[in-house]
């Protein structure tokens, strides 16, 4: 396994429609990424029509593997950060009972057990919710084991669950001014 030089950003994309476009907007603003695609994220990308479209620094992980080998670089310090966003409700509910069967699960529960902190946009904060379908606005009534789930990530360690874009991106923020003053 290649050892990376520069300290990167891990980025976990799940199947989830709800500010999907967005987040890929954000990964491309990071430097030295590595971007990790759940099965469903590749159909919800083809879906939306998007590309991913990414600097030059990135590195993009299909899940393609049972044994999630990529997790490795976890183990060899290659990460300083996790990003989980968008997460599905399906992804939330796998972190919250600590199943890891999956590429974006094996992520999570990896930088758990390496101390990497992790940032987690969960989609179902609120009863009610709009967001985009691949035809348009929708609305969505996430159910109360959603809204309890995201809510027991909340109690993990060393986990920031954003609730909204603007959370997300505040979040971001702060975690590249931290590393930058340490
Ligand atoms: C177009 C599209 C949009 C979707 N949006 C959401 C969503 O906003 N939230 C959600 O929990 N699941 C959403 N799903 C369903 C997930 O993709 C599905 O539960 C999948 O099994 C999740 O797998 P993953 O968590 O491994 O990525 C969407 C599916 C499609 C096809």
């Amino acid at each position: 396994m290649s050892k990376a030089v520069t300290p990167r950003w891990a980025w976990a994309l799940t199947g989830s429609g709800h500010f999907f476009n967005e987040c890929i907007e954000l990964v491309r603003q990071l430097e030295h990424v590595d971007l990790f695609v759940s099965k469903a994220a590749g159909e919800v990308l083809r879906q939306y029509k998007q590309k991913l479209d990414l600097p030059k620094t990135a590195r993009v992980y299909k899940d393609t593997a049972a044994s999630s080998p990529q997790v490795g670089y976890f183990y060899h310090g290659v990460y300083h950060t996790l990003v989980v966003a968008p997460a599905t409700s399906n992804i939330v509910a796998k972190f919250v009972y600590g199943i890891s069967d999956n590429l974006a699960s094996n992520v999570f529960a990896q930088a758990g057990k390496c101390r990497v902190p992790s940032i987690v946009f969960a989609c179902d904060t609120a009863p009610e919710l709009l967001t985009r379908s691949p035809d348009g606005m929708v609305k969505v009534f996430p159910r109360r084991i959603d809204l309890e789930n995201t809510e027991k990530l909340k109690t993990f360690e060393a986990t920031q669950v954003a609730e909204s874009l603007s959370e997300l991106k505040e979040f971001i923020a702060r975690r590249r001014s931290d590393l930058k003053v340490a």
